[in-house]
């Protein structure tokens, strides 16, 4: 059987699996180093992929976001890793091999960690996670974002897709996006108040006119709701991760509602360039 498609990524993404390492080693030294009351910490990969990738830079193979987790020392006590494409779980599977700690879903990651992982990391069972929500574009339903704020247990990194979004959802003249797309923006979004904040109303002298808000204030309004709405007290400002053309191909968030945890993503953030966002 062919093994999964490897997909080839760009040197943002690499960033991006820096940044998630990383935070990851320090999520899990702090946690396996707490006594009294002990923690078991989980790492979550909802959208892991097949664990490897080609870099557009080196032409090498560079290990992705769940390899970078099994390899964490001290590792997590239990690690979730979720993919929708069956191809990618089984190559998933075979890189695991029989480690037990680890297990491999194959299925949509909006239901399996409502259903199946977030049940598992109750905050009164003294559990914890960290949970990497990292879809190509607007795949995640904001049920998950939600959940995750309201259980007080779960840190998570979000990937806020805002080239999907310009694409396919903020156009000039609102009239010509579809339904299809829209309900996807509602999914993501949690409801349709993104229309409220996406435009601003311009005056002409034909008439007010939409005109669309920036990158940076679209994902401001989001980073807003992951606090009022979501329920997650701590949330830094995104870092704006960018192609070679210096165009915004999404926000890296990180939602948390420890202030430790804020000031080493922030430091981790600022590490890597974080410059003005466009
Ligand atoms: C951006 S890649 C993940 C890359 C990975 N986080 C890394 O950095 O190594 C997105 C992955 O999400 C998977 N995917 C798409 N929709 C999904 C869904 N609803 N549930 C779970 N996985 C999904 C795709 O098959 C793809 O492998």
């Amino acid at each position: 059987m062919p093994g999964p498609r490897i997909d080839e990524i760009g040197p943002w993404s690499e960033v991006k699996l820096e940044i998630l390492k990383r935070y990851a080693v320090e999520y899990s030294k702090i946690l396996a180093s707490q006594e009294s009351p002990s923690f078991w910490h989980v790492y979550i990969d909802a959208f892991a992929g097949a664990g490897v990738h080609l870099s557009r830079t080196s032409g090498q193979m560079v290990p992705g976001s769940p390899l970078n987790a099994l390899l964490v020392q001290p590792p997590f006590r239990e690690y979730h890793l979720v993919d929708l494409d069956g191809d990618k779980a089984r190559g998933l599977r075979e890189l695991v091999g029989d480690r037990t700690d680890v297990l491999i879903h194959h299925g949509d990651c909006n239901r399996v960690l409502l259903e199946e992982v977030f049940p598992r990391v109750k905050f009164e069972d003294r559990k914890r996670g960290l949970c990497i929500l990292d879809p190509y574009g607007l795949h995640l339903d904001w049920r998950v974002i939600q959940t995750a704020g309201s259980m007080g247990s779960l840190e998570v990194f979000i990937n806020f897709p805002i080239y999907d979004i310009n694409i396919n959802v903020l156009h000039h003249d609102p009239e010509t996006v579809s339904a299809s797309h829209i309900a996807r923006m509602n999914a993501y979004w949690g409801d349709n108040s993104w229309k409220e904040v996406a435009y601003d109303k311009t005056p002409t002298l034909f008439g007010d006119i939409d005109e669309k808000v920036s990158n940076q204030r679209f994902a401001e309004a989001f980073r807003s709701r992951l606090k009022t709405v979501a329920g997650f007290s701590r949330v830094p400002e995104p870092l704006p991760m960018r192609n070679s053309k210096g165009a915004t191909v999404y926000y890296l968030f990180f939602a948390s509602q420890k202030g430790t945890a804020e000031r080493i993503v922030t430091y981790i953030f600022d590490n890597f360039g974080r410059g003005t966002t466009s």
